[in-house]
């Protein structure tokens, strides 16, 4: 590689991302360099920001909170995962000049929960609380992973029912309100609201929890989440943050620009302990 391709994260607020150091990392391990960084954009500015950005020669632009739905509209060609998606997280200009989009977020959870945690989906009664954009970026990789039960949960139960019926051609799944739980059990369940930035944890019976259940939570932070807290006390079996889904997605942007499969599990650990020392 000659010159230094130029690389950023796009969202809004975007001080705490962790996306500059782990694709610098990633970067690393194949002795190249990258220049990567976080960008703070205007609410209403993504369009122009991203336009200029790819006009001024960068390659590549992971996409988040609040812009996913921008990304999706600006792109050129989509790849099929972010048309099911119905949202982007990559961007990437191709050689023809033309900007792809795609979303790595699915599969950076179900690489995070099936080959870091060592956990599975197949088979398993699982159990989706949300359905914002969060909830359906990993609904399609979910059920391709063919789970016993996959039902979805919302608040506001239309949401859920909704998102049930787009995804109903790939794999069988219920949605609706929290009711449809009644008295059944889930041996893995993912936290998919963003309940947990106010501090507050959805209003789910701890009858879901058996010994065996298994509790991921989408968000990170340097503290447990309070749905972290919550499966805790509850005595679910194992309990996860979704700081290794961010890794995996990074990790599958970073093949898209550079057909390269970083090792994950060492930049997991160090954002950890980076995390834990602050
Ligand atoms: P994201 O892109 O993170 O999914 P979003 O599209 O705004 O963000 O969706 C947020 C999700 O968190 C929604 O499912 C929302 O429920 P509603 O659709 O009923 O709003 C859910 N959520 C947010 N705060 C919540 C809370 N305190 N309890 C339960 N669900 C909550």
């Amino acid at each position: 590689m000659t010159e230094t391709e130029r690389f950023a994260v796009f969202g809004n607020p975007i001080k705490q991302s962790k996306s500059p150091t782990i694709h610098t990392l990633f970067a690393q391990q194949y002795a190249q360099q990258i220049q990567y960084r976080a960008v703070r954009v205007e609410l209403d500015g993504f369009v122009q920001a991203a336009t200029r950005f790819f006009e001024g020669g960068g390659a590549g632009l992971n996409v988040t909170v609040p812009f996913k739905q921008d990304a999706f509209e600006l792109a050129h060609r989509h790849s099929e995962r972010s048309l099911r998606a119905g949202a982007v997280n990559v961007l990437t200009r191709a050689d023809d000049g033309l900007i792809d989009a795609d979303n790595t977020d699915g599969i950076g959870l179900i690489r995070d929960v099936i080959a870091n945690l060592g956990w599975s989906v197949q088979g398993l009664r699982v159990l989706l609380v949300g359905a914002g954009g969060a909830a359906r970026g990993v609904l399609e990789p979910l059920l391709r992973e063919r789970p016993k039960e996959l039902l979805v949960v919302n608040r506001t139960s239309a949401k859920a029912a909704k998102l049930a019926a787009e995804f109903a051609d790939i794999g069988l799944l219920e949605g609706g309100a929290y009711d449809l739980i009644g008295l059944r059990q889930f041996d893995l369940v993912i936290n998919a609201t963003s309940a947990g930035l106010s501090g507050a944890v959805p209003e789910l019976p701890s009858s879901i929890l058996t010994e065996r259940s298994c509790c991921y939570d989408m968000v990170y932070g340097p503290e447990p989440t309070p749905f972290m807290r919550w499966s805790a006390h509850h005595a679910a079996w194992a309990v996860s943050d979704g700081l290794g889904m961010l890794v995996e997605q990074a990790a599958e942007s970073f093949y898209i620009w550079r057909n390269l499969r970083p090792e994950t599990r060492s930049v997991i650990n160090q954002l950890r302990e980076a995390m834990e020392a602050s």
